[in-house]
């Protein structure tokens, strides 16, 4: 079955959407469309948080509400959603208890990015834990405030946040798991003309067959990317087709001594899976974006894309990782680091696309270490980003970096008590590249 029309549901009811246009964000689609302006426009490239929503999202028979950036999200990734915004969260004159609690805090001044934070708030609410202070400064490491100051705001989560979620969407949720199950029928979507389109291919097959019959396709996972091509390049992008209601391509597989990742499995989804290959892969994520772009992104979009400041090359190359890609019905494997060619270019075919990943565990005395290095002073270009696996036999490090960066100057021995790198950029953007010279003493020989 195809269906003209995306579905997503709304205050309780099901919004057909059937419009032309394939790269319609939600922010737009919310202001100008459905008049709901409690939402903001601040940075609109994914900074700022100003434009936070929740997302509801079916996951093992339950509701998971997770924050969002509207002005980089496309109403295609809405399908089979639920989407709640800050317009619809008092009841009468009865405000919500995270705004409640930003009232009782002083959580705001000027006002603009309070609905973002509220928004926030909402699925950190809805998130079934009591969290801890550290928790929710990572909650709302994406939404920036800059008159109020964060510790009324971190004390209204804390007022609010209490681990037991008793509104309205809680009250509510058996009904909206039975309407977002029949939201998510296998139907496929095809929104628009061969020229001019968006499809949100629920089957895979469908998904395989329509990337290769339209070479010249946007392929869209969490838009983390494509959105700031759109907002900010104002890109025209006539045909769009999504990944994310490919079942498959969400799938996580745990063999024991392998990780595989379905293309789409955003950040978060497979977070706690990553997290377990090692406490520095945990570290790296909980710095990658903020809460809003890890809801959304996905490592297979952070690979395809092949940016130079991708943070999971490094460390999935450092890992001996592989990649399945997929042409119609043809697939075929290759290690992660063959992917890459050349700066900025990548051996994938017109109407290829990113399956699913291998990330081999770490074996019983391998050492891992990645460093996500956010520094002052360096353009975003310079940023480093470094993984490295170690055997226990090795004389040197077998595995190394990535992306515009390049190790020079290893001294390696074994045991190395106190290896030391200098890790240079050779990005032609960024200028002269900058050295940093880092000494690490610890932990170097043993896995944690
Ligand atoms: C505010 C903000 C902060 C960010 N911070 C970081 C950061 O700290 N570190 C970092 O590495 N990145 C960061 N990013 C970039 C981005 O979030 C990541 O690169 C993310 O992993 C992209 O995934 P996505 O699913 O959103 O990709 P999309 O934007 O959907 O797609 C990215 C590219 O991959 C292609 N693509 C996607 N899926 C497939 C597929 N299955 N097959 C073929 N091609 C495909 C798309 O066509 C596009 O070219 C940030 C972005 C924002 C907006
Ligand atoms: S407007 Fe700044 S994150 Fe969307
Ligand atoms: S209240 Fe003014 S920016 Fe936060």
């Amino acid at each position: 079955m195809v269906r003209d029309k995306i579905r997503f549901l709304r205050r309780g009811r099901v919004v057909m959407y059937g419009s032309a246009t394939p790269t319609r964000t939600v922010l737009d689609y919310l202001r100008l469309e459905e008049k709901s302006r409690g939402t903001k426009e601040g940075c609109n490239e994914g900074d700022c948080g100003a434009c936070t929503v929740a997302l509801g999202t079916l996951r093992d028979g339950r509701v998971i509400y997770e924050p969002v950036n509207a002005c980089i999200m496309l109403m295609g990734q809405l399908h089979g959603k639920e989407l709640v915004t800050v317009d619809d969260l008092a009841d009468g004159g009865t405000l919500h208890p995270t705004q409640q609690s930003m009232v009782d805090r002083h959580g705001s001044q000027c006002g603009f990015c309070t609905p973002g934070f509220v928004m926030a708030l909402f699925t950190l609410y809805h998130s079934g834990k009591k969290p801890a202070r550290q928790d929710i400064v990572d909650h709302i490491a994406g939404n920036l405030c800059r008159c109020t100051g964060y510790r009324p705001i971190v004390d209204a989560a804390r007022d609010a946040c209490t681990g037991r979620a008793i509104d309205r969407w809680a009250k509510a949720e058996k009904e909206t798991v039975r309407q977002l199950q029949a939201l998510n029928d296998s139907g496929d979507i095809f929104v628009g003309t061969q020229e001019r389109f968006l499809a949100v291919p629920a089957k895979a097959e469908t998904l395989a067959q329509l990337a290769a019959e339209h070479p010249d396709a946007t392929i869209v996972a969490g838009s983390t990317d494509v959105g700031l091509w759109i907002t900010k390049q104002l890109r025209d992008l006539p045909k769009i087709i999504h990944t994310c209601g490919v079942a498959e391509l969400h799938a996580i597989t745990d063999t024991g001594d392998m990780l595989s990742l379905g293309a789409a499995a955003t950040y978060s989804e497979a977070e706690r899976h990553l997290s377990a290959i090692d406490p520095d892969v945990a570290e790296v994520l909980r710095r990658l974006g903020a809460k809003q772009v890890r809801a959304s992104g996905t490592v297979g979009g952070n690979v395809a894309n092949g940016s130079p400041i991708g943070d999971m090359p490094p460390m999935l190359i450092a890992l001996g990782a592989a990649l399945h890609l997929r042409h119609g019905n043809d697939m075929r494997k290759l290690a992660i680091e063959d992917f890459f060619i050349a700066y900025g270019k990548q051996d994938r075919k017109p109407g290829e696309l990113v399956w699913c990943l291998d990330i081999p565990k770490l074996k019983r005395n391998e050492a891992f270490r990645a460093y996500k290095i956010s520094t002052g002073g360096l353009p975003p270009r310079g940023l480093p980003m470094a993984g490295w696996r170690r055997h226990p036999s090795a004389q040197c490090v077998p595995k190394r970096r990535l992306p515009g960066h390049r190790l020079t100057r290893p001294r390696l021995g074994t045991p190395p008590s106190e290896p030391s790198y200098t890790i240079s950029s050779r990005s032609p953007t960024c200028g002269p590249p900058p050295p940093i010279a880092w000494r690490r003493r610890k932990r170097w020989c043993t896995r944690r």
